[in-house]
């Protein structure tokens, strides 16, 4: 029976990680950080079959204790301010969690076990400014955000721990990847959340930003299984994670409004507040090495992705508790 750590748990990627991995019959740990609210809406159904332990990316001794505490043989780096815009409002603080808490971490394992396999949560906006289309593992990186300068330094300190300490450390690249889970910001959630509420009449626009921006979105349950088998080969190596597909904010849009028999135009309104101070355009993945070497394949297409997370939204206001009134407004 192997045990992971899991840092992020409570969010979009580590509620669908931990749930796979018990499927497999780990031990799984998460790392939460202290709230004076409880954070636990993505893994309440598996709370009782996780053990939680409090801990911050900021905090090099909370670190050390999670790792003795767990005794993993792999540790998955999920955590991190991950929302493009607030790290813009928030450079330092995005800087210290989404890259010196990496450094943090692999300190951690470098003083406590140098056999445990860690995994990095790098990402496809570290391409930014793309230098090639398709990118692939061997493409230049141009970030174009202070989340993307962060996470560009969090993926070049686990390749320079590999090399100098021999440590089993892997970065998975991944490209957009979305589910009913998630955070409201993210444009995908912001869409499909609005259509559901215009279509159950609590409101009747939807604000956005740039709708020619390209993405090539995922389902995240598909990303979480390429992240572990990634820590199961025999040699530690970075892969691309994508769906080599692209789509824009408006194809989002026309999917998800089509889908509840309405038309975009009436309801969509691009407000500038939303547009992005220095913007990728597009990103389209290649992910040619994980399906050869890992076997990995992405099972959710991106119109289907789009309905599923629409149809959820729907049901979730069908419950009586969610009106227009206490609906949290998302900040950007
Ligand atoms: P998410 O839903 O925003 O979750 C982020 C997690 O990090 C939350 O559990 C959050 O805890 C935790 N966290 C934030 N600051 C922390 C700190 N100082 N100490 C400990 N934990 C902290 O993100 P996600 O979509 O699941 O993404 C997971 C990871 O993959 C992130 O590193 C993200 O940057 C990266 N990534 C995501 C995508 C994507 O499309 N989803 C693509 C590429 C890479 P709280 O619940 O307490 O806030
Ligand atoms: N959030 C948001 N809100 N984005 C909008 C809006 C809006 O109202 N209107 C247009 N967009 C455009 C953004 O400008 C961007 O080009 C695109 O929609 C996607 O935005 P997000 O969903 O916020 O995701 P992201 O691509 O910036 O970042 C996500 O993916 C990265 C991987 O490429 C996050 O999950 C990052 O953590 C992740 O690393």
């Amino acid at each position: 029976m192997k045990t992971a750590l899991i840092t992020g748990i409570t969010g979009q990627d580590g509620s669908y990680l931990a749930e796979q991995l018990l499927k497999k019959d780990y031990v799984v740990y998460g790392i939460v950080r202290r709230s004076s609210s409880s954070n636990f809406e993505r893994i309440k159904h598996i709370q009782d079959d996780v053990n939680l332990i409090q801990g911050d990316l900021l905090d090099q001794n909370s670190l050390i204790e999670a790792i003795e505490k767990s005794n993993p043989d792999e540790v998955y780096n999920l955590g991190a301010q991950s929302f493009v815009p607030t790290s813009w409002n928030q450079p330092v603080l995005t800087g210290e969690f989404t890259a010196l808490g990496v450094t943090r971490l692999l300190e951690a394992i470098r003083l406590v076990n140098k056999k445990i396999r860690f995994y990095q949560a790098s990402t496809s906006e570290m391409f930014g400014k793309v230098k090639e289309v398709p990118q692939n593992e061997q493409t230049l990186f141009y970030p174009r955000s202070p989340y993307g300068v962060a996470k560009l330094y969090a993926h070049w300190i686990t390749v320079n721990y590999r090399e100098s300490y021999d440590l089993f450390c892997c970065s998975g690249i991944l490209f957009n990847h979305e589910s009913p889970r998630r955070g409201l910001e993210f444009v995908t959630k912001k869409v499909s959340d609005s259509v559901a509420r215009i279509k159950m009449e609590l409101s009747n626009e939807l604000r956005i930003g740039n709708l020619d921006a390209k993405r090539d979105w995922g389902y995240a349950g598909d990303y979480v299984e390429a992240m572990w088998l990634m820590l199961q080969q025999d040699e530690p190596e970075d892969y691309v994670i994508a769906t080599g597909e692209t789509h824009s904010v408006r194809e989002l849009v026309e999917i998800a409004f089509k889908h509840v028999g309405l038309e975009w135009e009436d309801y969509v309104v691009v407000d500038p507040k939303f547009v992005r101070p220095a913007e990728v355009d597009i990103l389209l993945g290649d992910s040619t090495r994980a399906r050869e070497k890992l076997k990995w394949q992405p099972r959710i297409k991106f119109e289907e992705l789009v309905k599923m997370m629409v149809d959820y939204d729907i049901e979730r206001y069908k419950v009586p508790t969610y009106s227009s009134k206490n609906y949290d407004i998302p900040i950007l």
